[in-house]
């Protein structure tokens, strides 16, 4: 019964390691992307107060995210926010709400 589960438990490394490639690059702007559309609503059209995500540049979303991650520019949210991201997530978020 034990061999069984590590059997299992290590063929689920496994199986999440190989994984880990796939989710890299553009894959990975989306996964981080479709959590911003709970406050910056649906596919980044936001109906509130939030400003939309969709039709902002590349750009402006890379340098809004690393100012609100050093402090530089002040929010009341999104310097928590941009803490929890890299330098490349940022990247390629910055990527993926570009596409929008
Ligand atoms: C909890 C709600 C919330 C979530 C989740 C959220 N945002 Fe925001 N976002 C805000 C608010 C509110 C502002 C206005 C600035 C502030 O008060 O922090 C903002 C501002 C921004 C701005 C600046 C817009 C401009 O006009 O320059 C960008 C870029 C941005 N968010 C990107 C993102 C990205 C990318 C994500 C997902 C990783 C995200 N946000 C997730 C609420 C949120």
């Amino acid at each position: 019964m034990m061999k069984h589960r590590t059997l299992l438990a290590t063929a689920l490394l496994v199986a999440a390691a190989s994984l880990q490639p796939l989710m890299a690059d553009h894959d990975s702007g989306r996964t981080i992307g479709l959590t911003c559309f709970g406050c910056h609503g649906a596919d980044g059209v936001s109906l509130g107060a939030v400003p939309s995500m969709k039709g902002m540049s590349e750009e402006h979303v890379r340098t809004a995210m690393t100012d609100f991650k050093s402090g530089k520019r002040s929010g009341t949210i999104m310097n928590r926010i941009a803490k929890g991201y890299t330098d490349d997530q940022i990247k390629a978020l910055a990527k993926f709400v570009a596409g929008l």
